[in-house]
């Protein structure tokens, strides 16, 4: 059943490419548009939305963070992303015309749960983006976008989060077509790459062994840190996450330019950082701020773990290792870039001899607020 893999995780982490282009299947017409009649709110009820809430808890949260990026870009609706156990605890404001997002895995997460009925009380219309078929909170939702990663087994999420960050993709990018935004020849371009992105994400599977190499190598720290900017932030979150429930390690993930206002104490010699850097090309601004910070926490002793795209050479003088990932448009770029990281905890943690299907003090589904 774990189809010759050692562990569930393995086996979900090798059938994201399939899993990836599952959810994308049949919502792609033949003209490079999107089709989510599936979405069961009519088009100018979407129109009208003038504000984008996600709820979402742990890893799912992570890919509501990185929706936030896509849906204010492409379709200039303000977002936030918010933790769905702190959401109705503040009494947040909500209307008719708030389109709240609810990201799911399971369907049954009690927070989440809790936090769209909040939302449907205060009259804003819920749209889920859910694995699990028939479960709670898409039977509680407006609508629901089903994510096809098939059943997710290991406690920690790798394919579901691949699939929710998908979703979320063709959530943003069909606001964006139906409310028609500046970015009208951009979203059609990027549809069409999204269409063709499991096949980077096979590639990124092919090269992983240095990665576990190196993850195997550092089985006795105690601490590693992650680094990102723009949608490499919450891929830096999710990195630590998954080190910090699989290998029982102190990770933590912070938003690079952070870094200079605490962060950066905790640099000592042969501590190991890993950076998540954004594409050189599109917004190359961005791309020069990570490549100064990566060159101040080495000049502080850090043992850099860079993940760039190919043909980046800026990054390659200060990277104690680097992870080549695939080019991609920048948005997209965590659908690639959050693979080795999974790949990296799943690796460690096994040489730290920790089951990783099954994590002490986790259980698969969280049905208690
Ligand atoms: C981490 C992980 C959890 C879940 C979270 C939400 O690997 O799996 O953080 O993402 O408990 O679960 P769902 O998506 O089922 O609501």
């Amino acid at each position: 059943e774990k189809g010759g893999h050692d562990y569930f995780m393995l086996k979900e982490i090798a059938e994201q490419p399939k899993a990836v282009a599952d959810t994308l299947l049949g919502r792609i017409d033949g003209a490079g548009s999107l089709r989510l009649d599936e979405v069961r709110i009519p088009p100018h009820e979407l129109r009208e939305v003038d504000k984008v809430v996600i709820v979402a808890c742990g890893t799912a949260f992570h890919s509501g963070m990185i929706a936030k990026y896509a849906i204010e870009h492409w379709t200039r609706l303000p977002c936030e992303t918010e933790l769905a156990s702190e959401f109705r605890y503040r009494d947040p404001i909500l209307d008719h015309r708030t389109l709240v997002v609810a990201i799911s895995q399971s369907g049954e997460t009690m927070d989440t749960l809790m936090a769209l009925r909040h939302a449907r009380e205060q009259g804003a219309k819920v749209l889920a983006i859910c694995n699990t078929n028939g479960s709670t909170i898409p039977r509680e939702s407006d609508a629901v976008l089903y994510t096809h990663a098939g059943p997710e087994v290991a406690v920690a999420s790798t394919k579901a989060f691949l699939t929710q960050l998908v979703a979320c993709y063709l959530v943003a990018l069909y606001l964006g077509q139906i409310r028609g935004t500046k970015w009208g020849d951009e979203i059609r371009t990027v549809i069409r790459q999204l269409s063709e992105i499991s096949g980077a994400v096979e590639q990124v599977l092919e090269t992983m062994e240095p990665v576990r190499e190196l993850a195997r190598s550092l089985a006795g720290h105690d601490t590693v840190l992650f680094l990102g900017r723009h949608v490499g932030y919450p891929v830096a979150l999710e990195g630590a996450l998954k080190l910090k429930e699989l290998a029982y390690m102190h990770a933590e993930g912070f938003a690079a330019g952070e870094l200079k206002h605490g962060p950066i104490a905790l640099i000592e010699d042969g501590l190991p950082v890993v950076v998540v850097v954004p594409s050189p090309r599109g917004r190359s601004l961005l791309h020069d701020k990570i490549v100064s910070n990566i060159q101040e926490i080495r000049a502080r002793g850090a043992r850099t773990i860079v993940i760039a795209e190919e043909g980046d050479e800026a990054v390659v003088p200060y990277a104690d290792h680097l992870i080549r990932i695939p080019i991609t448009p920048t948005l997209l770029q965590p659908l690639v870039s959050t693979v080795p990281l999974q790949v990296f905890a799943c690796e460690l943690a096994t040489a730290r001899g920790n089951d990783v299907d099954q994590p002490r003090n986790l259980a698969k589904s969280v049905t208690v607020e």
